[in-house]
C-alpha cells in the first residue's frame, strides 16, 4: 500500500496550536502604596508562557508586593496585571477598566499557584489530605481521583513514605515540599514562589530548592521566584530580575546579571550578597 508520507516539512505550516503552553503574564506601570509608602513605582514587564524569572533585590524593594498583586491578594493603585492576555481584577468596557465579578476574577487566577516562605498547612489533615482538598472543593475531584493526584504529587517531591503523615511529625522541609505539592494539584500554569526557603532550618534548603529546580525543567509552568539564594536563581532562572526601590532596576539574563551586570547598583548588590 502506498503511504503519502510528505518527504519535506512544510515549513509554512501553521504552529502547534498554543493550547498546551502555559500563559504568559504581562504587567503594566504598576504603581502600589501603603499608606505614604510609594512600595511599587512603575513595574512593567513581559514574562512570555513557560519562562523562569528569577526575583532579588535589597529587603523592602517590593518583590513580595509584587507576587501578592498577581495573586490578587492586593489591589494595586492603578496600572495592569494580564494573565494570558486577560486583564486581572478588571474587565475592560469601552475605554475604561472596572472592577471584574469575583467569579471571574477567581476564574482567571486558578491558572495562578503560590508557595509562601510560610507554609500553613492544615494541622489536623494529613499530607494527601491537605493535598486533596483544593482540588475537590474547587475543581470537584472525586476522593479517588483527588488522592491519586495527591499521591503522584508527594511521590513527585519524594514524600511518597509520608503521604499519611500529619504536618507535626514532618520537617519543615517535609512541609513546605507538601505546600509545593498542595500548589501543584490545582493545576497552575503560573507558579508564584515567595521565598520558600528562608524559613528553613539550612540544612533542608537543598532539599526544597531541588524539588523546585525539578520541577522548573520538567514543566512548561511559568515561574516567578524570589529568592535570596544567588545559586539557585541562576540555576533555574532563564532571566532575572534586580528590583530596587519598587522598579525594575535589572532584567538579564542569569549569566549577565552574575558575571556583568549592566546596574552598577546590581553589583553593588551582589557584592554584598555574595561576599563571604
Ligand atoms: N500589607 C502591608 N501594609 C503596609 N506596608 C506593607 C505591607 N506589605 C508590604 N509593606 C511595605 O512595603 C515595602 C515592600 O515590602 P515587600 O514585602 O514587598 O518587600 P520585599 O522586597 O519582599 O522584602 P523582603 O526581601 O524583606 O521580603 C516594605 O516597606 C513593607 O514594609
Ligand atoms: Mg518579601
Amino acid at each position: 500500500m502506498e503511504h503519502s508520507v510528505p518527504r519535506t516539512i512544510d515549513v509554512t505550516a501553521p504552529p502547534e496550536p498554543p493550547a498546551l503552553q502555559a500563559p504568559g503574564l504581562s504587567i503594566r506601570d504598576l504603581h502600589k502604596s501603603f499608606g505614604d509608602n510609594h512600595v511599587l513605582r512603575g513595574v512593567s514587564l513581559d514574562i512570555p508562557a513557560g519562562q523562569k524569572v528569577a526575583f532579588i533585590g535589597r529587603s523592602g524593594s517590593g518583590k513580595t508586593t509584587l507576587l501578592r498583586l498577581v495573586m490578587t491578594l492586593e489591589q494595586p493603585d492603578s496600572g495592569l496585571i494580564e494573565v494570558g492576555g486577560v486583564p486581572l481584577g478588571v474587565r475592560r468596557v469601552g475605554d475604561a477598566y472596572v472592577p471584574d465579578s469575583r467569579r471571574h476574577v477567581n476564574e482567571v487566577r486558578r491558572n495562578i499557584g503560590m508557595v509562601f516562605q510560610h507554609f500553613n498547612l492544615f494541622p489536623h489533615k494529613t499530607a494527601a489530605q491537605n493535598v486533596m482538598e483544593a482540588p475537590m472543593k474547587v475543581l470537584k475531584q472525586s476522593k479517588d481521583e483527588a488522592r491519586a493526584g495527591a499521591v503522584a504529587l508527594l511521590e513527585k517531591v519524594g514524600l511518597g513514605h509520608k503521604v499519611d503523615e500529619h504536618p507535626s511529625r514532618l520537617s519543615g522541609g517535609q512541609q513546605q515540599r507538601v505546600a509545593i505539592a498542595r500548589a501543584l494539584a490545582m493545576k497552575p500554569q503560573i507558579m508564584l514562589f515567595d521565598e520558600v526557603t528562608s524559613a528553613l532550618d539550612p540544612e533542608m534548603v537543598g532539599e526544597v530548592l531541588n524539588v523546585i529546580r525539578d520541577i522548573a525543567q520538567e514543566t512548561s509552568m511559568t515561574m516567578l521566584l524570589v529568592t535570596h539564594e544567588m545559586r539557585f536563581a541562576r540555576d533555574v532562572a532563564n532571566r532575572v530580575i534586580y528590583m530596587e526601590d519598587g522598579v525594575i532596576a535589572e532584567d538579564s539574563p542569569p549569566d549577565v546579571i552574575f558575571e556583568n551586570p549592566t546596574n552598577p547598583s546590581t553589583r553593588n548588590f551582589l557584592r554584598a550578597v555574595l561576599s563571604p
